[in-house]
């Protein structure tokens, strides 16, 4: 009677999976597989007359591991055969990170005792909401109306009997804080931000991101299982063609998302949605009234104005010149790199790569004033 083997199943971010579980070397269960296929490849010759050298006995290994990227490495067959896999390998303890769902119905049937742990997600609590009522202004220049909408959109977050996700559409146009907004009240919660730019996805890999194909193909349902942070944010929704608005049905309505290979439930989370809609009745237009019921809070942001750019613009190039060393800051001007800039204020342009582009100014006079003029030659 083959002893027992030890199974738990974690759901959660790799992190945290590892400091749970201290692997040591030859923990692996790729490599255990691996070795068991080697060892059936084996080709024994017998001899006449001579005694076989009995079998070395193979040892139970103490404790195999697997993360959430092993599994596509795994065959198709041997991931639908997995308790017969772990039957074979015998080991005394499993530890399971985030598997496909397939393997962990079948094994919570062959192995009743298999235990399932999961990671408790930051979630917002009244501190959270007077964090984000205290230190929005410190972060975000102008949409004082954004912070009362989503005060109160939160809200519903903070009773301990939620058990579903809030979610919201930030809507507007490029460059006034949409994705900032969303990384500021993810800080307040922790954890790395989940962020998906649906514009980054071809439609033939965005319907297998979304709806699961193969197991070594990126898909959505397990980045969900892999994140860390309690906002998940999908950057520019707008650019999901409209075949794939019912995938998120029954995740905005309910927090679960299921594709082919794994299921997920995200629970009291925050979503949020960013597009460039410029109002209410676009979106209803564009999403459906399906899907744009099942948003709990449409949030408007106001293009910002020449002076609040001109702020916006003039935080960014102290918060920069603060990380340089004190021998860049000798020769560089603030005030002379907030005036280059300016011309973005004037011309009220789009100031989504502002980011990007003081730093590039900044490089720039650093070159110049460092080199002597060899980015300017005149
Ligand atoms: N209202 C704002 N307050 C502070 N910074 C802003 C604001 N709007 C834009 N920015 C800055 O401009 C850049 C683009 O902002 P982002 O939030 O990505 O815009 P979007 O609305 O397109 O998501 C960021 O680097 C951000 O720091
Ligand atoms: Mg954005």
């Amino acid at each position: 009677m083959p002893r027992k083997t030890k199974i738990t199943i974690y759901y959660g971010p790799l992190s945290w999976f590892e400091r749970k579980v201290e692997e040591s070397e030859g923990d692996g269960l790729l490599e255990a597989v691996f070795q068991h296929d080697e060892q059936r490849r084996e080709f024994r010759i017998v001899q006449d007359g001579v005694e076989p050298a009995s079998r070395n006995p193979i040892e139970r290994p103490p404790r195999l591991v697997a993360k959430s990227g092993d599994y596509a490495s795994l065959n198709e067959h041997v991931i639908s055969n997995f308790p017969g896999l772990i039957r074979t390998l015998n080991p005394v303890r499993l530890d399971l990170h985030n598997p496909p769902e397939q393997i962990r119905t079948h094994l919570v049937r062959a192995f009743p005792d298999t235990a399932v742990k999961r990671y408790k997600y930051p979630t917002a609590t009244r501190q959270t909401l007077a964090d984000l009522r205290d230190g929005f202004a410190s972060h975000l220049v102008g949409q004082s109306e954004v912070r009362e909408a989503l005060l109160a959109s939160l809200y519903p977050l903070t009773r301990s009997n939620r058990d579903k996700p809030v979610v919201i559409m930030f809507y507007g146009p490029s460059g006034v804080g949409k994705t900032e907004t969303a990384q500021f009240v993810n800080g307040l919660l922790g954890g790395e931000l989940m962020r998906k730019q649906f514009s980054m996805f071809h439609s033939e890999n965005f319907a297998s991101y979304l709806f699961g194909g193969r197991h070594s193909e990126a898909s959505f349902a397990r980045d969900l299982l892999d994140r860390e942070s309690g906002v998940v944010l999908i950057d520019e929704f707008d650019k999901a063609a409209a075949v794939f608005h019912s995938a998120f049905y029954q995740f905005f309505d309910g927090g679960v998302f299921e594709d082919k290979n794994y299921s997920v439930d995200v629970g009291r989370a925050l979503i949020i949605c960013t597009s460039n809609y410029a109002s209410e009745e676009e979106i209803r237009s564009a999403l459906g009234d399906a899907l744009h019921s099942r948003f709990d809070a449409l949030i408007p942001f106001q293009p910002l104005s020449a002076s609040e750019v001109r702020t916006v613009i003039s935080d960014l190039v102290d918060r920069q010149f603060d990380k340089l060393d004190s021998n860049e800051r000798e020769v560089l001007d603030p005030e002379n790199v907030k005036q280059r800039l300016d011309i973005l204020a004037r011309d009220g342009a789009n100031v989504r790569r502002l980011g990007k582009l003081v730093s590039e100014v900044i490089s720039l006079l650093l070159v110049e004033a460092l080199l002597g003029g060899v980015a300017n030659p005149e």
